[in-house]
């Protein structure tokens, strides 16, 4: 292998090289080639017989170094060299592609600049059976003065076809990700992105679906389905130039995060995770959730996820042992397997009673709790249940003993006021002192309790005084990223430690749904807004790229909390089952009745799970463009026996009629039994077909009728088992 110091000072000439470097998955391929010593990308799409066919002339830049190359790709990188020059010209060195699992192909290529000593490796990570192509970039600095990292993109694309229609996922607090379709048209420039660090998806989900020539359908057509593995702040960025180019760079936002770089350190960009699907969007969330659920992207650890009831909505900050007791005692009635503790549990001196005071304090509060949390574990044991708890460990009141001690551990300018949020500031993660200070109050509370069986971690903050006392003046824009990594740092030791306990990534809501956080997280809370109606447009957008074993999703009392909606129970529970069913209320204040019925929809749900949990999402009819929402799970590791139907009708005229719902991805030779199930106390079936035994072709054919009564806020849950 040529050294790396010869090619820098020009012993060695530009490497060209007439074979390209083909990555392929199962349906994918990915085609580079090298051209005096430049990267170049000939071909990113379908997989095709001949692999020669993809080394087109019209190659762009794989990841453009400089802007003034821009004419061969997006602008991915920006470095300030030691002698204050804006200059980075990296040279291909040398590749290597290794198989890191039996079914991954890792594709690392070194670069070097031509004049400083500043190395480049890009890396591909392809996942040949879930078709995910993981990119990010690496940045070595070998020289003595630091550098400046203006700006790293994970990966850049550049796309050539005559349309392009982009999906959004963007939102804010109680609408987290929202879809919008928009064609990009030649001249345009778009942005995405999120201003939030620590809870990047607090203003949208770091994702997008590219569709091309035509809009995203659910099952035909080219789309480009992607999401950025980030907690911070993020940018994607889209500009059409008049020749037709698409120019996609994907990245974390360098906004305020210009990175200085000692000698002898790297940086690392996060991970941008990319699927391509010539049949249109549904097999591209495919894609994703089968690599979410059996390559690591969220911590699924092949168990169905218990049913909880969190006591937040239930009982807020107002309670004793003797309430939570009677929780606790609702969730055996109804058959949920989990109680969670959420805010309110600790603070003595400042006893965590709203959200003013006590965050940071995370001893038992005394008084509300004698027997401590050793007592509310022993209690839900008695009742047959496992227990949960709530922490918010990177934040802190100001009327804290925490703060008291440490003024110094909070994200703040010097001399400025500090601004707070939710009565909040945010304990800067960057600083190791402050993640094994949170390690150590962490392993405390699992160590001395080894029944809690859950953790949701909360965070409610943003960083908006982005200053750090643990940083030195030149190095405070290193702040955001640190904080992402020393978070990402700290839940690496904390899940080492304590492999059993499943966590719940929440951002207030949805701000941590993530592929970043998710490596950490089993779940994310989805949304505070947990108002049915909204939800079923909130967990369609999630489904894009997030399985649904990772969207808790929640049954609340009606007038909803928040939207003041009506809606029946049976909606309710419909919607929460088509993510990870949880409740959230005081089963104290509801009927016998509701007791009673709650009690069978849960234990419809655990018959059901596996296949929500661990199957295949076909979206049928979106709630986006029709009164009715429905979407089919199909269980595929037991040869497609059975599947589950869902189906919401969130509006209603009285004029509107509907047709029947066609099925998809069942097993057409297959045939099957139809049962409607979660029926309202002495409601009839309202699906025409159950009871029946039909074709899998037949249903994928003709569908299901369901003879909707006249009223809006209706919903049916159909199960579909081989005969
Ligand atoms: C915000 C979360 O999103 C809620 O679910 C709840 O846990 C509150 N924080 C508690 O303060």
């Amino acid at each position: 292998m040529n050294n790396i110091d010869d090619l820098r000072i020009g012993l060695i000439p530009l490497a060209t090289m007439a074979e390209g470097i083909v990555i392929q998955t199962q349906t994918s391929a990915l085609c580079l080639k090298v051209n005096e010593g430049k990267v170049m990308c000939s071909y990113f799409g379908a997989k095709v017989a001949d692999t020669s066919d993809m080394h087109n002339s019209s190659a762009a830049a794989f990841f453009c170094p400089s802007p003034w190359d821009a004419a061969t790709g997006p602008h991915a990188v920006a470095i300030s060299q030691p002698d204050g020059q804006l200059a980075f010209d990296p040279i291909y060195h040398s590749h290597q592609v290794t198989t890191p699992a039996a079914d991954q192909q890792l594709l690392c290529i070194q670069l070097q600049d031509r004049r400083y000593p500043v190395s480049m490796r890009l890396y591909v990570l392809a996942h040949f059976d879930s078709n995910i192509f993981e990119r990010w970039t690496e940045i070595t600095h070998d020289g003595e003065s630091p550098i400046v990292i203006r700006k790293a993109a994970s990966a850049t694309l550049r796309l050539r076809a005559n349309r392009y229609f982009l999906s959004s996922f963007m939102g804010s607090w109680g609408g987290e990700a929202s879809m919008r379709e928009q064609e990009i048209l030649p001249g345009n420039h778009f942005a995405l992105g999120s201003n939030s660090t620590p809870k990047g998806a607090a203003n949208g989900s770091p994702s997008f679906l590219l569709a091309i020539d035509r809009p995203a359908a659910e099952d035909s057509g080219e789309v480009i389905l992607g999401s950025l593995a980030w907690s911070g702040k993020w940018e994607f960025s889209f500009v059409v130039a008049h020749n037709r180019n698409l120019d996609i760079n994907l990245g974390y936002d360098p906004a305020y995060s210009a990175y200085t770089l000692d000698g002898g350190n790297s940086f690392t960009t996060p991970r941008m995770l990319l699927t391509h699907s010539l049949h249109g969007s549904g097999q591209a969330s495919r894609n994703f959730h089968r690599w979410a659920r059996e390559a690591g992207g969220v911590r699924t650890n092949g168990q169905p996820r218990d049913i909880v009831l969190n006591s937040w909505e239930g009982a807020y900050f107002k309670f004793d042992e003797a309430l939570l007791h009677g929780m606790m005692d609702g969730c055996r009635q109804m058959g949920v397997e989990l109680f969670v503790l959420d805010d309110g549990w600790f603070g003595n001196k400042y006893p965590r009673n709203d959200d003013k005071a006590g965050l940071g304090d995370w001893q038992v509060n005394k008084e509300k709790l004698p027997a401590g949390i050793g007592g509310l574990t022993r209690a839900a044991a008695e009742r047959g249940i496992k227990f949960g708890i709530w922490v918010e460990p990177e934040m802190v009141n100001p009327k804290s003993e925490l703060y008291e001690t440490h003024p110094d551990w909070v994200i703040a300018m010097r001399d400025h006021p500090r601004r707070e949020g939710r009565n909040q500031l945010v304990l800067d993660l960057g600083r190791t002192e402050v993640q094994d200070y949170i390690y150590g109050l962490m392993d405390e509370l699992l160590a001395d309790n080894p029944q809690i069986a859950y953790v949701k971690w909360d965070c409610n903050y943003t960083i908006v005084d982005p200053g750090s006392a643990g940083l030195a003046w030149d190095r405070q824009q290193n702040l955001q990223l640190d904080y992402i990594n020393g978070y990402y740092a700290l839940m690496t030791r904390i899940v080492q430690r304590h492999p059993g306990v499943i966590f719940q990534a929440c951002g207030s809501g949805g701000g941590r749904a993530d592929f970043g956080a998710m490596k950490y997280h089993h779940e994310f809370w989805t949304s505070d807004n947990t108002d049915p109606y909204d939800r079923v447009f909130i967990q369609w957008a999630h489904s894009y790229v997030f399985p649904a074993i990772a969207m808790g999703s929640h049954v609340t009392e009606s007038p909803n909390h928040y939207s003041k909606r009506n809606t029946p129970l049976k909606f309710r529970f419909d919607v929460a089952m088509s993510g990870r069913l949880g409740l959230e209320l005081q089963p104290q204040r509801l009927q016998p009745e509701e007791i009673a019925w709650t009690n069978q929809a849960v234990s419809e749900y655990k018959r059901i799970r596996p296949v929500v949990q661990f199957g295949d999402l076909y979206r049928l009819v979106s709630p986006y463009t029709h009164d009715l929402a429905a979407l089919l799970y199909v269980l595929e590791n037991n040869g497609k026996q059975q599947a589950v139907f869902l189906a919401y009708l969130k509006d209603h005229r009285l004029i509107s009629e509907y047709g029947p719902v066609r099925l998809a991805g069942l097993d057409p030779a297959k045939r099957y039994t139809i049962n409607e199930f979660n029926l309202e106390l002495n409601q009839k079936p309202i699906v025409a077909e159950t009871g029946r035994i039909l074709g899998g072709d037949y249903l994928m054919a003709r569908g299901l009728h369901i003879q909707w009564n006249w009223r809006a806020l209706q919903s049916v849950a159909v199960e579909i088992v081989e005969a």
